[in-house]
């Protein structure tokens, strides 16, 4: 616990657990919206080709049900998220299966299922396309002029040159697959007309996203649309974009009913629609000198994006600015591109792009330090980037060696040397263990000038009582809602019971910009801090500083006075930083966290079962606003992380549509499947961040994988190239080794 502040550095359950664990909380589904009609998404079952025909049988109409097609959109058909390449409803090309066509609403749920079995859609199939291969060779044309959604490339030094002086060239080919949130909450959203504009109410993580979703697809501006964000229960990206998607569904249904109208999604429909972990598929070419330093890396990574852009872009600018890892490489290049398929479209899960390509470095890592015959750990510390070294898109580094720094300590906290060397040592048996080590950064919020272009703005008023924080920065689990009133009430120098976090409405709250990209405690937490620091002067008027109750009495006083007592606060970055758009380089983020991993896998040598024993977690963090509630973010992240690693394997049919459709066909990791934690925080604070924290929320997603897959390799060996290493893989890859195929 910090010496310098009141609150910052406390380690305080989150204020809304009790009511959570409790049962108390009211999600979207819970809540009774008087005279609420019930929406349903009629989807294609063809994964590419033209809609003929869409027609009512005469059982649809007994049933007083709404239908709603794209002849009915008032605005623009297409769901505004990067680009407007999304249909709201497909017309005429439909380009997944499960792709929406058309909408129906009715007053019950008995009805709205007869309604949307009247519904008759006649669609003529065309050929569609399934792999970024086939996209890459335009094989069919599904996307723009050549089914690029976007491409990236980046070059510092001399590649030739690296090569050259290169002793070894290790060359590896990477797989990651596809991943699913599995928030505890489905996705839900509802619309009613209010006035001339439309409110929506749901579970969402953007509530200004939203907005824009359904001011375009109705027509409307901006300030009649009304967004306001019910109790959500996780999200982990998977609520970045989808419930722009489901609000636009939920409101054009209103506007054309008349009625208040809600969708919730069950378990089934939830898992076969909202969006995915890109998959993604990398070369890495690696020189190094035969004591192990780097003098070349050239690399290669594509994602499949599904059927269109929605996030796509910009979890490719991610994983492109991620690749090299947290290594310096003086000769660098790295292409990355993203392709359209035929499958629903992939988005924003936690890591948002970074872990793909960490997953390929920090492999590339272990198979140099297989041929060099050095420790993984090893190499690892002889390559770190160090104050003042160069990323491959030109920014230099001015934080600590903090790489080095989370590297040593998780190798301390899992005793990894001594571990490996007895492990290495074992070969019989049923139960085999293995350890594996990995490390990755993550860069804290918006990239490249994202940040600074997005006018961040908190507001702070006294209600006569207390202080109110009003942001967009919504609660979904992650602590928003306890860790923005810890900044306040430390910003304000008043107690805690001082301040109330609002829940996010659009008519109240100023857009503190989206709730992602590990940004809210960072940069939305210092907006708060702005606010506060200007309504407190406000109040002070110019004289002595206060705080306590004395701050709350004058703030009584001034209200009375005044009539309100308000102020609003931004996050202005003063750390001269600078991005160029044009040549994607620069300062890409204003400061990166970091993490290691260490863990130990017992490996069942009958089923191919890995379990995690214990797992090392070394973090550093700028500043620890709560370290229980960071340590736990931490323990979370790496646990989605083990199971992309091994068990989460989601496949698509002949069709395209994903083969999991309920939680016994997608496995994760529950707490029987979760190890021994030894999680330990560095602190290097950053200047961007409030009160020096820097963005852990995505940060833990980023390596687990890589260490998971390295300590069954360790187990078995064996050398594996994709996650997940399911049990199939595991045994596939054993039986090569053994018939000599590697
Ligand atoms: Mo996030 S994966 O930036 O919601």
């Amino acid at each position: 616990m910090s010496e310098e502040f009141r609150i910052i550095g406390k380690s305080l359950p989150r204020f809304d657990g009790p009511v959570k664990v409790a049962g108390e909380v009211k999600f979207l589904e819970d809540i009774e919206i008087p005279g609420c009609w019930l929406g349903g998404v009629v989807r294609s079952e063809v994964p590419r080709g033209v809609v003929r025909k869409i027609e009512t049988l005469p059982a649809f109409a007994e049933t007083g049900a709404v239908l709603v097609t794209a002849e009915d959109i008032p605005g623009e058909n297409y769901v505004a998220i990067v680009r407007s390449d999304y249909p709201a409803l497909a017309a005429p090309a439909v380009n997944y299966a499960t792709q929406a066509v058309a909408l129906v609403a009715a007053p019950d749920a008995e009805s709205l299922k007869r309604a949307m079995a009247a519904v008759v859609v006649e669609i003529e199939p065309l050929p569609p396309i399934f792999t970024v291969e086939e996209s890459a060779a335009r094989k069919e044309l599904i996307w723009g002029e050549d089914n690029c959604i976007d491409h990236y490339h980046t070059e510092r030094g001399d590649l030739r040159k690296g090569f050259a002086e290169a002793d070894v060239v290790v060359e590896g080919e990477w797989e990651t697959g596809l991943q699913e949130q599995m928030y505890l909450e489905t996705q839900g959203m509802a619309a009613w007309r209010a006035g001339d504009g439309i409110e929506l109410l749901g579970s969402l993580q953007c509530p200004f996203y939203v907005v824009n979703a359904v001011a375009a697809a109705l027509g409307l501006p901006h300030e009649k649309v009304t967004v306001r964000q019910s109790a959500t229960g996780g999200a982990f990206g998977g609520k970045e974009d989808y419930p722009s998607i489901l609000g636009v569904y939920a409101a054009l249904l209103a506007w054309k009913s008349g009625k208040k109208v809600k969708i919730v999604y069950d378990r089934s429909e939830d898992l076969l629609v909202s969006p995915k972990r890109h998959p993604s598929k990398s070369r890495y070419r690696m020189g190094l000198t035969k004591d192990g330093k780097i003098t070349a890396l050239d690399a290669e990574i594509k994602l499949d994006a599904g059927a269109y852009t929605t996030l796509t872009r910009v979890v490719l600018q991610r994983t492109h600015l991620h690749a090299a890892g947290c290594y310096y490489v003086p000769n660098v290049r790295v292409r990355s591109s993203a392709w359209a398929t035929n499958t629903p479209p992939n988005g924003a899960f936690r890591g948002f792009g970074a872990p793909q390509a960490i997953f390929a470095i920090e492999r590339t890592m272990d198979l140099a330090a297989e041929r060099l015959e050095m420790d993984p750990l090893d190499i690892r510390l002889l390559n770190t980037i160090k104050t003042g070294d160069l990323f491959p898109y030109g920014q230099v580094l001015r934080e600590g060696n903090n790489a080095e720094g989370v590297l040593l300590k998780a190798a301390e906290l899992s005793d990894y040397r001594r571990r490996r060397e007895i492990l290495s040592q074992q070969s019989e048996g049923r139960f085999r263990k293995g350890i594996g080590i990995s490390l990755a950064l993550h860069g804290g919020g918006f990239t490249g000038a994202g940040e600074a272009n997005m006018g961040t703005t908190a507001k702070m008023t006294f209600d006569g009582k207390r202080f109110r924080i009003y942001t967009s920065s919504t609660e979904m689990g992650q602590g928003a809602s306890t860790v923005l009133p810890m900044v306040a009430a430390e910003a304000l120098g008043v107690e805690l019971e001082d301040v109330l976090y609002v829940e996010p409405d659009t008519k109240y709250t100023p857009n503190t910009g989206p709730t992602v990209a590990s940004r809210t405690t960072m940069y939305a937490g210092k907006a708060v801090q702005d606010a506060c620091e200007n309504l407190k002067k406000a109040i002070e008027n110019g004289g002595a500083p206060l705080s306590g109750k004395a701050l709350v009495e004058a703030a009584k006083r001034y209200l009375e006075k005044e009539g309100r007592a308000e102020a609003l606060g931004y996050n202005i970055f003063t750390d001269g930083q600078s991005w160029d758009e044009e040549k994607f380089a620069g300062d890409a983020y204003h400061g990166y966290a970091w993490i290691a991993n260490a863990v130990e896998v017992e490996l069942d040598m009958d089923t191919y079962e890995a379990t995690p024993l214990s797992a090392a977690v070394a973090a550093e963090v700028g500043r620890a606003i709560n370290p229980m509630q960071a340590k736990a973010q931490l323990t979370g992240g790496v646990l989605q992380a083990f199971g992309w690693a091994h068990i989460e394997d989601l496949k698509t049919d002949a069709k395209g549509r994903y083969t999991a459709a309920h939680m016994n066909a997608y496995l994760v990791p529950t707490t029987l499947d979760t190890p021994e934690w030894k999680v330990e925080l560095l602190e290097d604070p950053c200047p961007a961040g409030c009160y020096g924290a820097k963005g852990l929320g995505e940060l833990p997603c980023d390596a687990g994988a890589a260490a998971f897959v390295a300590a069954i390799d360790h187990a078995a060996q064996i050398f594996s190239h994709c996650a997940p290493m399911t049990g199939e893989r595991i045994f596939e890859a054993i039986e090569k080794r053994d018939n000599g195929g590697e």
